[in-house]
């Protein structure tokens, strides 16, 4: 049999709620079969933060690194608490991993499943993937601040794009393209940000040459959130710069039913180090310990962890699972752990 080792970091919040249910639906799709989960539970985020002052070790990132895959549930602690000012828990530990661990492409598919009430009148069959580059831009932390609280303060974030990481996650936009729908949608701010934009672009139409199959074309961020709520049916991969990804998932979570369903992989494609995979939302401390979480969007990401590792029967498996268990909502409200039921027992039948 196949030993897959598995890092879990259940994480804050509705974190370890969301990925119990989604180490259900793991266990389900995998009993009796060849592949098997051999699991370590890392304890980190806010609640490790208060009870030790750690946010994430050199021992703890060599031991996750030791790993095949990564299930992440949601770390952060509630915003603005007091006791968390100096942790920076989403800049040590989340932006931390995904920036040693040298996860460049975060992939973020949006799918409109047919009965889902989305927020949009008439959306058509609504099914992208957004490729936001996960190692440079404005994320890096190349800035300073100097002067701080005084009427001359300066406070700098440099967006750092480079040829290196820019090819590479336009590479993989490429090839993810060729196997879709062959459409791919560069986003942007060319007209404003002209030096990360002008390599951007010149990159797209480069790579773009070596696809003639793969109809390119341009969009500015801004338009592209009208086109997302307009028109959101045109999109096939987009790929973009790390803030302009972030922004746009969340909204394209939001057309497609709620940051409840979305999913995503933090995936270093040459297999140097191991991917992660994270619901696209955090830990709501508002609705945390209720069991009010929806848990999809962290099995869908565990769908997506299995694909990544070849394992596309077992992955394929967990997303009709989800789809069946959606087709079947209704308005009637369930728990957290009645959806991971709902779906795992959809695997044993
Ligand atoms: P959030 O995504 O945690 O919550 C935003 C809203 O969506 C809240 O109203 C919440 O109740 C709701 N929501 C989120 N997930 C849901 C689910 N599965 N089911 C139902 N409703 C859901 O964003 P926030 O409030 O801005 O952030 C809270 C904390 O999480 C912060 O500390 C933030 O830094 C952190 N965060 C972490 C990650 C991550 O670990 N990947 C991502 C985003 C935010
Ligand atoms: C996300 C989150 C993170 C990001 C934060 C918590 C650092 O919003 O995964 O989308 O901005 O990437
Ligand atoms: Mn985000």
């Amino acid at each position: 049999s196949r030993v897959v080792k598995l890092a879990v970091i259940p994480g804050d919040g509705i974190g370890p709620e969301v990925v119990a249910e989604a180490e259900k639906v793991l266990d389900a799709v995998t009993a009796g079969s060849e592949v098997v989960f051999d699991k370590t539970r890392f304890s980190l985020g806010a609640a490790r933060y208060l009870e030790t002052g750690d946010t994430l070790t050199d021992a703890d990132l060599a031991a996750i690194a030791g790993h095949d895959a990564i299930l992440l549930g949601a770390v952060g602690g509630v915003p603005g608490d007091p006791r968390l000012k100096d942790a920076n828990i989403e800049r040590g530990l989340l932006l931390k991993l995904r920036f040693e661990l040298d996860h460049y492409v975060n992939l973020r598919p949006s799918t409109l499943y047919p009965s889902v009430p989305g927020p949009l009148r008439d959306p058509g069959e609504v099914d992208f993937v957004v490729v936001r580059e996960g190692t440079e831009g404005p994320y890096v932390g190349n800035g300073g601040a100097i002067r701080r609280g005084t009427p001359h303060e300066v406070a700098n974030e440099t967006s750092v794009n480079t040829a290196y990481g820019v090819e590479r996650v336009v590479r993989y936009a490429f090839d993810l393209a060729e196997r879709r729908g062959k459409k791919l949608t560069l986003v942007h701010k060319t007209n404003v940000l002209v030096n990360a934009g002008s390599l951007w672009h010149r990159l797209v139409l480069a790579v773009g040459a070596e696809h003639p199959e793969v109809a390119v074309d341009y969009m500015h961020v801004d338009a592209a959130t009208i086109h997302l709520v307009t028109n959101p049916s045109r999109f096939d991969v987009i790929v973009t710069d790390n803030l302009f990804g972030d922004i746009l998932t969340d909204l394209a979570g939001a057309i497609t039913g709620g940051i409840g369903l979305a999913a995503s992989g933090n995936i270093n494609p040459d297999g140097a180090f191991p991917s992660m995979f994270e619901p696209v939302h955090g830990s709501a401390p508002d609705i945390a310990g209720t069991q009010q979480a929806d848990p999809t969007a962290a099995i869908l990401s565990v769908a997506l962890l299995l694909d990544h590792l070849g394992l596309t029967t077992e992955a394929t498996r967990v997303t009709r699972a989800v789809e069946a268990d959606i087709a079947s909502r209704s308005d009637a409200p369930r728990t957290t752990s009645a959806i991971g039921d709902a779906i795992a027992a959809r695997l044993q039948a």
